[in-house]
């Protein structure tokens, strides 16, 4: 089994929360405000809400997703992958501290921000005394079947893997304590969208990659078709300039290693518009990797900041019913 709320579409609203465990708490108790949350929070996610805060809420489409960070592993003795670990700095980051890390994380997605909210409410009832909000964050996104625009007004999300099995692959840990779990990096980075919109549309388009309007590779004609890396114009550069996002972001030079991306937009204070960057993979290497090249070259990265990161170990799912409890 594995938690909702990883590779199922994302609904309209997000809550993110990133908590930290308060010293001396000990793993018992942990697993204890897990099963009291999983129980409050359960009948909800089957529109069937009776913790107070919800009542009267339509609750359907409501997910709670729960990961573990690097630090937790050693306080509360659990075995961990030692792929667990706080992402590299990059050159180029801008990290604010209040705005990275955390020992728990929880994902609320719903359709509605009303509902995302009151479900905080809930756990942060339920986890009293254990877990003190280290930073939180809401977003949104365009609930499907088209593929959601970003605050650019670009698709995002086009190059995910498509078919179950591939997307099978890009996330879930196949062996072990954690097999069924996924590592969420998350990444809150500013879009400088006033920037980008004084670009003439085809030099946005080149930036990206990919069109505006449909969402096509530049090499291409339809969203899906495949990104052809290759193609040349006549004068004999590329058809996707070397150093265009999709270009340098592309799968194929990781081998063909695909993560899930499934960011959110966000608003925060008077002028801050961005990407809540969540992607879902079995090993955060692969963020570095991608990462690392795009540092190196991205046209987007005139237009990004990146001032928050996390990484979490998302636990394994239960079955209907059943409670969360740490694994490991
Ligand atoms: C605010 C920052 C970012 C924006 C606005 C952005 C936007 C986009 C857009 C519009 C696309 C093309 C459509 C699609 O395939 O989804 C794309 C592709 C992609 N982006 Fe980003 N992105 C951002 C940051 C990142 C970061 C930090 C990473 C990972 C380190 C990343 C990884 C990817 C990948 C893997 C693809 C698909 C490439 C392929 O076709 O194989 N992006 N992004």
């Amino acid at each position: 089994m594995n938690q909702a709320g990883i590779t199922d579409p994302a609904p309209r609203s997000l809550l993110f929360l990133a908590l930290d465990l308060v010293d001396g708490t000990q793993r018992r108790t942990v697993d204890r405000m897990l099963a009291d949350w999983s129980r409050a929070i359960e009948p909800a996610t089957r529109g069937k809400p009776d913790a107070p805060e919800l009542t009267g809420l339509d609750t359907t489409g409501l997910t709670m997703t729960i990961g573990v960070g690097p630090g937790l592993p050693g306080r509360l003795g659990l075995t961990a992958p030692k792929e667990l670990a706080p992402i590299p700095p990059f050159p180029g980051d801008r990290l604010r501290p209040t705005l990275c890390g955390g020992d728990l994380a929880v994902q609320i997605c719903s359709n509605d921000p009303l509902v995302s909210l009151q479900a905080a409410q809930v756990l942060t009832r339920l986890s009293q005394g254990v877990l003190t909000i280290r930073w939180r964050l809401p977003g949104f996104t365009q609930p499907g079947p088209s593929t959601p625009r970003n605050a650019f007004g670009f698709k995002d999300g086009t190059g995910n893997p498509r078919t179950a099995a591939d997307i099978s692959d890009a996330v879930w840990i196949s062996e072990g304590p954690w097999r069924h779990g996924t590592f969420l990096v998350v990444r809150r980075i500013t879009m400088d969208v006033q920037r980008f919109a004084t670009l003439p549309a085809q030099r946005q388009e080149a930036v990206i990659g990919s069109r505006r309007d449909t969402g096509a590779p530049l090499t291409g004609h339809a969203e899906f078709d495949e990104v052809d890396l290759f193609a040349k114009n006549a004068d004999g550069t590329y058809v996707l300039p070397v150093d265009a996002h999709n270009r340098r972001a592309h799968a194929r030079f990781d081998g063909g290693r695909q993560m899930v991306r499934r960011g959110f937009t966000y608003t925060s204070g008077n002028d801050e518009t961005g990407l809540l960057f969540l992607a879902f993979m079995k090993d955060p290497g692969l963020f570095t990797r991608v990462q690392t090249r795009l540092v190196e070259q991205d046209a987007l990265n005139g237009f990004i900041q990146h001032i928050g990161s996390a990484v979490f170990l998302m636990l394994p799912g239960t079955g209907d019913g059943a409670v969360l409890r740490l694994p490991g």
